[in-house]
């Protein structure tokens, strides 16, 4: 039966075969189990004096040392717990690697264990301003002028810089902390349930006298790294029902509890469509500005931008990815980088089903669908035009990360193509069982890491029990013919979405209309903007991103709309985009106003695309004007596009 062979010829899990390329550990001979860290804050000189503590579990005949993963941190010792005896230990580095990706720390067991022997390690180490995970702020760049403040961002493979593990989204742990902090103004929040102050006691030794506080979490579901996360500051906690509350800092945290009053609500819808919210709380923490990301799926400690609270609550879809999450991505995780749309293109499918009881209609969804459609083709063109095979294959939903930073093939390829490859195959078995597919999935592979040759074999056999043999055959001959082809080519889907509808074409068609209307008249019914969603908004600027505006058409379009001067952030990125490709903004007024935008935003979203219209010497200008208010990520990014401008053929803005 030909059906057979084809699922064994894409079964990539033959023994011995690594999974995750980006970890330097030898996680296939050993697995952490637990993990308790120990951290003393000093956040005045922007030092963390850190321990950790691993239960180790053996998965090989004999095993002799272990390897770590570490990024830029000063190794103090390694020892048993349990005897006190001191370990030796080295750096193993590739010089070419260290800033990419980090070093393998290989810490000499000095006897051998035996496959299925448990056996507890402690490495003591210190961290600063060179953790890439971390973002440590001074007084002056937060709300409330009065402390400073931290926050971590451990996804892709940062984890590794605040704390030596076996740095995978491959091996799961439970995991508990201890933080002390030397400022009694100092609040601490981790990825896990706050506990007694009392119950761990410490690992190390201190002067007790200046210590203001000792926070402690624990975390008794299984996670990968990357969802350990940690904000420190004046921080508060609000509650916006029994099970989820807002945390910020005091200043906006009024208007932050307004803007997300409904969180409960959400998590009750996906719950109606996957199952019960397993992890008890959800907890939202809006950050500073800086923060690159819009949000960040940490359990019980989701972060976000706070250019997601607008005003009129349109933001909301980022908060219900984040939630979206707690079941794909935190539950069912991706085993390596590569296939991180099994985090993200599931999510995303996820996201949409809340939305739609949202909005209570199917066409707006569909409206966001489109704006991710138009982002993704844009980004399938600029990638496929380049030469280099490892940024074409971020095109694909299998991106080439071995050897490289897994955050450079960052972008919304894997939420948008792995979102509508899903789409696609619930079309093919029909929405009510593809619900139960998917919450089988779900049902079987929780707390697990996976890829897509799991998701096939799952699939194909859910589909063999639930359908008559006919239909089955039919079914599978039809995701045959597209799966490989969606995950792995760099050219666009062999599916293409339209996902027009009479609330797309309200957007498209006005944009239409102005790009054919003579310079500086408005088109006929132009009012039905204002009546507009944010995301109807959205597409009409993404429309218009496409055509070739003149500066006359767009002065109109600013002072019809007011546009340079609207409060939505989603909006403006697009328009100040616009501004800059349309040559519109060349007076004084619009590029300061731009410029302003780029200083007080750090959500790499928003600002990447006005980086990468603007000519190299005014994006180096405005760079460096902020790249200490940037985070380290965004940093990257941003002078990864400004390497990347050639020769400029931009007339220069400044
Ligand atoms: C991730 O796993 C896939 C198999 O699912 C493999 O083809 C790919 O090379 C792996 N990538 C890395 C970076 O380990
Ligand atoms: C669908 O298939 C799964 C997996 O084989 C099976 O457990 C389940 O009972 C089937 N559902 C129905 C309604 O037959
Ligand atoms: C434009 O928008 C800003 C900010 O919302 C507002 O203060 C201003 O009054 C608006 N101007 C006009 C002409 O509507
Ligand atoms: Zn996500």
């Amino acid at each position: 039966m030909k059906f057979y062979i084809i699922t064994l010829l894409l079964c990539g899990c033959v023994m011995g075969v690594d999974i995750d390329k980006n970890t330097f550990s030898n996680y296939r001979e050993v697995q952490m189990q637990h993990l308790h860290i120990e951290w003393l804050l000093n956040l005045n000189q922007k030092i963390i004096d850190g321990s950790a503590e691993y239960t180790f579990r053996v998965t090989t005949a004999e095993l002799k040392e272990v390897h770590l993963d570490i990024y830029q941190m000063d190794i103090k010792y390694a020892y048993y717990p349990n005897f006190g005896k001191v370990l030796d230990w080295h750096v193993e580095s590739d010089p070419k690697q260290s800033l990419i990706q980090g070093d393998k720390l290989i810490i000499e067991l000095g006897q051998s264990f035996r496959y299925g022997d448990i056996f507890k390690l402690r490495i003591k180490y210190q961290i600063g301003e060179q953790a890439r995970a971390l973002s440590f702020m001074n007084i002056e760049q937060t709300d409330d002028k009065k402390a400073p403040y931290l926050f971590s961002q451990c996804e892709a493979n940062n984890c590794r810089s605040m704390i030596p593990l076996q740095d995978t989204p491959s091996i799961k742990f439970t995991y508990s902390a201890s933080v002390l902090t030397q400022d009694q103004q100092i609040n601490v929040f981790m990825s896990g349930l706050p506990v007694e102050n009392t119950k761990f006691s410490l690992m190390e030794q201190y002067n007790l006298n200046g210590i203001a506080n000792i926070f402690q979490f624990e975390l008794k579901i299984k996670i990968p790294s990357y969802l350990i996360a940690i904000v420190a500051g004046t921080v508060q906690e609000r509650k916006t029902s029994d099970r989820t509350s807002v945390i910020s800092e005091a200043k906006n945290i009024e208007i932050y509890q307004k803007e997300l009053e409904h969180l409960d609500k959400y998590v009750k819808y996906l719950e109606d469509y996957i199952g019960d919210y397993k992890w008890g709380f959800y907890k939202i923490v809006i950050l500073p500005a800086s923060f690159p990301f819009g949000g960040m799926e940490n359990p019980l400690l989701t972060f976000a931008n706070p250019s997601i609270i607008v005003g009129d609550k349109s933001g909301i879809s980022v908060a219900i990815h984040e939630i979206a999450h707690s079941w794909f991505g935190n539950t069912v995780t991706c085993n390596n980088w590569s296939n991180m749309w099994i985090n993200e293109g599931f999510c995303v499918f996820l996201e949409r089903k809340g939305l739609l009881q949202h909005y209570e209609s199917i066409d707006l969804v569909y409206v966001n669908s489109l704006v991710g459609n138009d982002e993704m083709n844009a980004l399938i063109k600029e990638f496929n035009s380049n030469h280099d095979p490892v940024i074409k294959s971020y095109a694909s939903l299998h991106p080439i990360t071995e050897n490289h930073n897994a955050d450079d093939s960052f972008s919304t390829i894997p939420y948008e193509r792995g979102y509508q490859l899903l789409l696609y195959l619930e079309k093919l078995v029909s929405e009510d069982k593809f619900q139960l597919l998917l919450q089988a999935w779900l049902q079987q592979n929780q707390y697990q890491s996976v890829d897509e040759n799991d998701f096939y074999n799952f699939m194909i056999a859910w589909i063999q029990s639930n359908f008559s043999m006919k239909d089955f055959l039919y079914i599978k001959q039809q995701i045959d013919s597209v799966y490989i082809k969606w995950i792995y080519n760099t050219d666009a889907p062999p599916y293409k979405y339209g996902f027009i509808n009479d609330a797309s074409l309200l957007a498209t068609n006005l944009a239409e209309d102005w790009a054919s209307s003579r310079p500086g008249e408005q088109p006929q019914g132009y009012e039905i903007f204002d009546k507009f969603q944010s995301n109807q908004k959205q597409l009409f600027l993404s429309s218009l991103l496409k055509k070739n505006l003149d500066p006359v058409t767009m002065k109109q379009l600013d002072s019809t709309y007011n546009l340079t001067n609207n409060l939505d952030a989603e909006l403006l990125f697009r328009w100040y985009t616009l501004s800059i490709q349309t040559k519109y903004a060349t007076d004084f007024t619009n590029l300061k106003k731009i410029r302003t935008f780029v200083s007080k935003i750090g959500r790499m979203k928003m600002i990447n695309p006005i980086y990468k219209a603007l000519d190299k010497k005014t994006a180096e200008t405005w760079y460096n004007e902020n790249i200490r208010f940037y985070h380290p990520l965004a940093r990257q990014s941003i002078e990864n596009i400004i390497k990347n401008k050639g020769l400029d053929v931009n007339v220069e803005l400044l």
